[in-house]
């Protein structure tokens, strides 16, 4: 019997349980070591952050993402990292303002250390969660685990290979959540028959802006063999929807254009300044950094506690709250989690 259970030892979940001192807790998860999907991310060198975090990055209930990074924001964040032997720095060759690592397992050894104190059952899946006798019965493919609280630190849908899974939408709906339609973002685009020319140009990059549902991106895009992706693309994929977009081949004066670009434009007879055209769709969850959608926020407070169910929480890329590219999704589950186990005790 536990004070806190936590679904989940991913980004959120391993940062609650870092902060939750005093309690009899417990961290759930189906891999078979904590912090997978921190250990591939950012080329393995993990983008933990941006120095221009604000909630004009991120799709969702703005209200509550300004709150919650007044409570705990890139600042508190490498101040606390720092403090705990881990010393990201500032590499701006992709996406502005983005705090790197110098190995990813360096954030996995570091929040190792700072959970010893933390029962941990990996290689354990949870299938059903029950609310009984004021307390929290979890089901799982090993054992059922009982706690007084429950933190759903479940993640999204992105990458199955590194334990993904539905759990945190079912267990939601079950206490009488609604969840915003998910779909992959932070992914490359596929695209119609009059992009064909795209797979020519497969491998080349170049910097342009995008204009995507009344927003404006800037950064590179790449070429693929299906379509085309790139930081710029990623990002956009955040806010497309469906129908067109626009690309500004040629954002700045200085501009490079790589030679074959200029020549298929030029044949095309393509608008530099303005091509608009209508991705097929995207490359799935497959490939997708993260999923857009998720538990609604109007059904949590601002200590992340369900409303409907007291003892429930839900932090982390499970909720309805998407940031682009550029460590702001890292920053979103580490804040998320420290405002909720800030109020939980
Ligand atoms: P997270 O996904 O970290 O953890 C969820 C955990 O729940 C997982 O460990 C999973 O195994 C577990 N789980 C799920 N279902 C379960 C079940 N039924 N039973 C038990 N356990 C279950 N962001 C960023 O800011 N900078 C970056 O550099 C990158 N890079 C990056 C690369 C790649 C390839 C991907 C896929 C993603 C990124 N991201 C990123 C996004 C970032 O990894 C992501 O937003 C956070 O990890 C979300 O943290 P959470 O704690 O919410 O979920």
């Amino acid at each position: 019997m536990y004070d806190i259970a936590i679904i989940g030892a991913g980004a959120s979940g391993l940062m609650t349980a870092s902060l939750l001192k005093n309690n009899k807790i417990v961290l759930i998860d189906s891999n078979k070591k904590v912090g997978e999907k921190i250990k591939i991310s950012g080329g393995a060198k993990c983008n933990i952050t941006n120095k221009y975090l604000n909630e004009n990055y991120y799709l969702g209930d703005k209200n509550l993402i300004k709150k919650t990074f007044s409570q705990f924001d890139q600042t508190d964040l490498l101040e606390y990292t720092n403090k705990n032997g881990l010393y990201p720095s500032i590499n701006e060759k992709i996406v502005k303002g983005t705090y790197f690592c110098n190995s990813s397992s360096d954030v996995i050894t570091m929040f190792s250390k700072l959970t010893s104190h933390v029962k941990k059952y990996m290689n354990t899946t949870v299938s059903d969660v029950e609310y009984k006798d004021n307390r929290f019965y979890i089901y799982t493919n090993n054992q059922t685990i009982i706690a007084n609280k429950l933190i759903i630190a479940s993640g999204g849908l992105s990458y199955t290979s590194l334990g993904a899974s539905d759990i945190g939408y079912m267990i939601a709906k079950k206490f009488g959540h609604t969840i915003v339609p998910t779909s992959p973002a932070l992914v490359g685009f596929t695209v119609q028959s009059d992009q064909a020319w795209f797979k020519k140009l497969s491998g080349l990059s170049l910097d342009v802006k995008i204009d995507v549902g009344h927003k404006k991106i800037s950064g590179k895009m790449l070429f693929a063999h299906k379509g085309c992706s790139g930081p710029a693309i990623l990002s956009s994929s955040l806010y497309w929807k469906k129908g067109q977009l626009s690309i500004d081949f040629l954002p700045t004066k200085k501009s490079y254009i790589p030679k074959r670009v200029r020549q298929e434009i030029k044949d095309k007879d393509i608008d530099y300044k303005d091509y608009k055209f209508s991705p097929a769709s995207n490359f799935g969850y497959t490939k997708a950094e993260v999923t857009r959608g998720g538990v609604n926020t109007d059904e949590i407070n601002e200590n992340f506690e369900s409303r409907l169910q007291s003892g429930l929480y839900f932090i982390g890329e499970v909720l309805d709250v998407t940031g682009e590219l550029g460590g702001y999704n890292f920053q979103w589950a580490f804040s998320s989690a420290f405002v909720c186990a800030k109020n939980i005790q």
